[in-house]
This record gives structure tokens, sequence and C-alpha cells, in this order.
């Protein structure tokens, strides 16, 4: 078959891009999907095993710090656009080890637009990059992140997201590279690694244990049903202006105790616990160094331009993760067996 496009996903085995894959591969028989991926402990293959008998999947395992490696799948694949998900992404993470964020954060994605700068001379080609609305700092009780808003990270998890924007940016304006940036809030959904708040609310209410809230509680995100957001990428992708960036969110702000409060009570319901029995179990932590207070996220842009909106309400999709999650025991044993049990120690002990 003649593919239309040959599309490199990095970080196709991570929590964002199995979706995104797994969108693409069952959307676009059209086009050919390499889910270029490390698998570092978030890469797990069991996330697409829905979809990786499919004639147009590829799986190549590959490191973004590798010019070697990129090469490599460029050329093998001939590859003319690439959405690039792959990265350290846990903030908690990047505070006890800054230099891998660094690494694969910023000098791996340089080295992603270096290899589509090579490769592609002519043609039409897309290079999206996905990133975070942490690149913005953090919000007071009012306002909302616009894409016009100044970047001021503050961890080093988001300082090294910013500065691959930069660079992504930097690579539009000195290459003529034909980026598109998208900047989203919160993720929540199925197969989300167990270190983020939500999954390691549900895991640690199902067998009772601490529910480890940091400070008070008091801090906001935004939350966004994983697939919206892969819908949301499938739609700048295709039909997003060159060089720009569109914020992407749900509208959808929550304290951090009354969403693992909200959590407690979903889950009572579906375990069968007598009301109030799993919020005796949280229990406040000792903060994250330089924690933000808020994020919210102005969507308009992609609202009035591009026409998307989330399809779901927070009550529906947190439902539906709560069942995935209860309905798939294997995969989080799996996931908390071995490496997981150590961070946790280090983290929470
Ligand atoms: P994740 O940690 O679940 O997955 C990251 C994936 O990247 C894994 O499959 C991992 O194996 C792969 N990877 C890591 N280092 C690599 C390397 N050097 N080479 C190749 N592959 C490598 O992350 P996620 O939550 O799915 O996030 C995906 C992207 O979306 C990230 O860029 C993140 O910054 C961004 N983002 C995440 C959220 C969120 O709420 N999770 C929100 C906004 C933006
Ligand atoms: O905003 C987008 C970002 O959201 C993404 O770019 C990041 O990749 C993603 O990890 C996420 O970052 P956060 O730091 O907001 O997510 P996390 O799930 O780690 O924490 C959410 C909130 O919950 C935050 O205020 C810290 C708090 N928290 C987290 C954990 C893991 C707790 O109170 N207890 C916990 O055990």
């Amino acid at each position: 078959m003649e593919f239309t496009k040959r599309i490199l996903i990095t970080g196709g085995a991570g929590f964002i891009g199995s979706h995104l894959v797994r969108l693409f591969v069952n959307k676009y028989p059209n086009y050919l999907i390499v889910n270029f991926d490390k698998l570092t402990y978030a890469g797990n293959l069991e996330n697409l095993s829905d979809v990786d008998q499919k004639s147009n999947y590829r799986f190549f395992k590959g490191d973004i710090c590798s010019p070697e490696d990129i090469q490599k799948a460029f050329e093998e694949y001939e590859i003319s656009d690439v959405i690039h998900l792959a990265a350290e992404s846990h903030v908690d993470r990047s505070i006890s080890g800054p230099m891998e964020f660094v690494k694969t954060n910023v000098i791996g994605t340089v080295n992603l637009l270096e290899r589509a700068r090579g490769a592609w001379s002519e043609g039409e080609h897309v290079f999206h990059h996905v990133s975070t609305d942490e690149v913005y700092g953090s919000l007071g009780e009012t306002g909302l992140f616009e894409e016009s808003t100044a970047y001021d990270p503050r961890s080093p998890y988001s300082a090294s997201k910013a500065s691959s924007d930069h660079f992504v940016n930097a690579y539009f304006h000195t290459y003529g590279l034909p980026v598109k940036l998208s900047n989203c809030s919160n993720n929540y959904g199925s197969h989300h690694f167990p270190e983020k708040l939500i999954p390691l609310m549900i895991h640690n209410i199902q067998n009772n244990q601490p529910l480890p809230v940091y400070g008070k509680g008091e801090n906001i995100r935004d939350w966004l049903w994983v697939v919206d957001h892969a819908r949301a990428i499938d739609t700048i992708f295709h039909e997003g202006r060159l060089g720009e960036s569109y914020n992407v969110g749900g509208l959808n702000e929550w304290t951090n105790i009354e969403l693992v409060r909200f959590l407690c009570r979903l889950m009572d319901e579906k375990l069968g616990r007598e009301k109030g029995e799993s919020e005796k179990l949280i229990t406040f932590v000792k903060d994250r160094a330089g924690h933000d207070m808020r994020y919210a996220i102005d969507a308009s842009k992609i609202e009035k331009e591009l026409g998307w909106k989330p399809s779901v309400t927070f009550e529906e999709g947190l439902s539906k993760t709560v069942d995935w999650y209860l309905n798939n025991q294997g995969w989080l044993e799996k996931v908390t067996s071995g490496a997981y049990q150590e961070y946790y120690q280090k983290m929470y002990s």
C-alpha cells in the first residue's frame, strides 16, 4: 500500500502517546504510523496491544538522544511528519534528577528538529511538538493561560519543556521548519502511570493505602480526558496554522483535595464500600518543592479557529477511567512491581 503520510510519533508507548497512536492507526489507514520509543519506565508496549497487529503500525525502539537512532528511523520509513511526545514527564522526578530532563526534553528535541531539517528539503511536512501549560508558570486566584502569556517555567521539568518549545519556534523562524505546537493542561485516563496524582490515588484507594496529598491540597489543576487531548492533537496536526501554538484544556479546575475526595466517593460506590470509608485514607504530606499553585487554560483559540472542544464531562471521564483500572488489575500490578516500589519508597516513606 502507498501511504499518503509516514508519521513518526515519538513516545508512542507512553500514556498520551499510546492514545494518539491508537487514534491515528484506526482513523487513518492510509498513514503509516511509526511509534519511536525508548521504552523507559513510562513506556509500555502493552498499552498498544489492540492495534499493534494493524498493517499501518510499526514500532521502532529508539532513543531521541541518539541522532543515529533518529536517522535510522527517518531513512527506514521515509518519515514525512513528526508528532513529538517523547519526554521525561514527571515533575517530582525532575526535582530529584533534573539532568535526565535536560537530555531527553531539550537535547532529544533538538536532535529531532535537526533530523527533520536535514531530511525535509521539499514537499509538505509537519513537525508537531506536544508541550505543556506548565511552561507559563503558576497563576494566582484569577486569570487564565493564553497563547500570548509570557513563559515563566518554575520546575526543572517545565524549564526543560519551555526550552524545547523555544527551540521548536527557533527552527520555524530561522530555518522555516514547518512546526506546530500545543500546550495542554493535566490529562487523565486509562494507561496512566501511577506516579501521577489520579492513577496513584486510584491504586492506593483500591489497596487501602494512605492517599498522600501534598501540602494542604489547595493547589489547582485543570483536568482533561486524554482521548480529548489526542483529538486536539489530531485537529492541530491537520488544520492548525504553521508556526502557531494552541492551548488545550478542559475548563475543569479542581483543588487537589476536592479531586481526591471526589475520587474517594466515586470509588466507595464502585467498590461497594461504606460512604466516607476511602476518605479516611487521606494523609497530608510534605509539599512539593516550588509547587505551582494554579494552572488554568484559555482554550478559546483552538475552539474558535479549529472547532475543538472536550467531548466528555469530568464525571463521565473519571468514571470511565476508574472502571478501566478496576478491569485491568494485571496492567497495574505489572507496572507497580519492581522499580516502582523503590521509587514509591523514596518519594513517600
Ligand atoms: P509518559 O511519561 O507517560 O510517556 C513518555 C514516553 O516517552 C514513554 O513511552 C517513554 O518510554 C518515552 N521516552 C522517554 N524518553 C525517551 C527517549 N529518550 N527516547 C525515546 N522515547 C522516550 O508521558 P505523557 O504523560 O504521555 O506525556 C507525553 C508528552 O505530553 C510529554 O512531552 C509531556 O511533556 C506532554 N504533556 C503531558 C501532559 C500530561 O498531563 N501527562 C500534559 C501536557 C503535555
Ligand atoms: O499541566 C500539565 C502537566 O501535568 C504535564 O505537563 C505533566 O507531564 C504532568 O505530569 C502533570 O504535572 P502535575 O505536576 O500537575 O501532575 P501530578 O499528577 O504529578 O500532580 C498533580 C497535582 O497533585 C499537583 O498539584 C501535585 C499533587 N500531588 C501529586 C502527587 C503525585 C499530590 O498531592 N500527591 C501526589 O502523590
